[in-house]
């Protein structure tokens, strides 16, 4: 297959983490006999401090005109802390998200059985939990009408039924390939909106009946998911409930440097890590590529490219058992390992 990515770097620890992403991606390539030709473009804190602009034009042009985008992260404290400044990093990705009509974002939560003792949450808790959570990605609070004045400020939780019925089918879809469970989050004991999540959610269902469809309020699903996180199989929910969801997921499986996700919808899809840029983490060779390298197995997997895919994680699941891990979840007193030489590794043991 021929696929041509473009690549977003970004901000923080991006640089870092892609330059290992694309190092796997082109290792699988050449192992498959896939064609990939690689097109880096500028974004977040970076692109403002180049072009003014955090998702400039030409970058979008880019995206749109390849066939994936691998992403890595955008966000820079000097934005953080200045909540007068015009223009932020993630604004950038907001753009991105809305012109490229990525309503879908796929954020699969698996557990490592090496990794459970680093989770906050006891190890007979999670073990075993796996399960993916269905962010619907441009409407919301995040896109709705707005007001920011100096003694007030709203955000509206607007929704279409079109908008909640298509999430909707992605979920069903992804359902239908796993235990045929799916977990509709909402407010709908409060909110308008989360009412109409309902009402389509209970018509759509109809079309499933061999998926168990259940309702949860989201207060609840954030209690239930660090006390029974394997009642979960596929949950599907409003932007910003998703949002907070899973950050709290990740908890679950020990390091957020090992989420990776994909956003899917009108035009080129994007790849990747759920983590930030981690400014702090930048130029140390500290940062985790794992997340951004089972991006790269979504990306594959994506395309139909089952096999590739299935390559990376083996890959990432070897370089666990032996070890090579960086600090954070590195075993006690065991040898170091940075940013690149798990990214090596992992090339090298894809290519053997
Ligand atoms: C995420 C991030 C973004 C979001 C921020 C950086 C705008 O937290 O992808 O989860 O809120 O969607
Ligand atoms: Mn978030």
């Amino acid at each position: 297959m021929k696929l041509k990515i473009a690549v977003l770097a970004g901000d923080g620890i991006g640089p870092e983490i892609i330059e290992q992403g694309v190092a796997v991606m082109s290792a699988v390539a050449r192992k498959f006999g896939h064609e990939v030709e690689y097109r880096e473009a500028i974004c977040g804190a970076h692109a403002i401090d180049v072009v003014g602009d955090p998702f400039p034009e030409e970058t979008f042009q880019l995206c749109m005109d390849c066939d994936a985008v691998l992403f890595a992260a955008v966000g820079d404290p000097k934005y953080d802390n200045d909540p007068a400044s015009k223009v932020r990093p993630e604004q950038g990705l907001l753009a991105m998200r809305k012109k490229l009509g990525l309503y879908a974002n796929i954020r699969p939560i698996e557990t490592f059985d090496c990794l459970v003792h680093k989770s906050p949450l006891k190890d007979e808790i999670v073990r075993g939990a796996d399960f993916i959570c269905i962010r619907e990605l441009t409407g919301g609070m995040y896109f709705g009408p707005k007001k920011e004045e100096s003694d007030e400020a709203f955000d509206t939780n607007l929704y279409s039924r079109a908008e909640v019925e298509r999430i909707l089918r992605v979920g069903y879809k992804y359902a239908l390939e796993r235990k045929k469970h799916l977990t509709v989050v909402d407010k709908a004991n409060v909110l308008a909106s989360s009412r109409l999540w309902r009402r389509v959610a209970m018509e759509i269902m109809k079309e499933y009946p061999d998926v168990t469809t259940d309702f949860m309020f989201v207060d609840n699903a954030s209690m239930r998911m660090i006390q029974e996180p394997r009642f979960f199989d596929v949950i599907v929910t409003e932007n910003t409930f998703g949002d907070i969801l899973t950050d709290e997921a990740s908890c679950i499986t020990g390091s957020m440097g090992l989420l990776p996700s994909a956003s899917t919808g009108e035009h080129t899809p994007v790849f990747e890590p759920v983590h930030g840029s981690w400014p702090q983490g930048k130029g140390l060779g500290i940062a985790n590529p794992l997340a951004q390298i089972l991006s790269v197995a979504m990306l594959y997997e994506y395309f139909g490219l089952n096999e590739e895919g299935r390559l990376i994680r083996q890959a990432v699941q070897a370089s666990l058992d032996a070890n090579v891990r960086t600090p954070e979840i590195q075993i006690e007193g065991g040898p170091r390992y940075s940013t690149s030489d798990v990214g090596q590794w992992i090339v090298d043991y894809i290519i053997k």
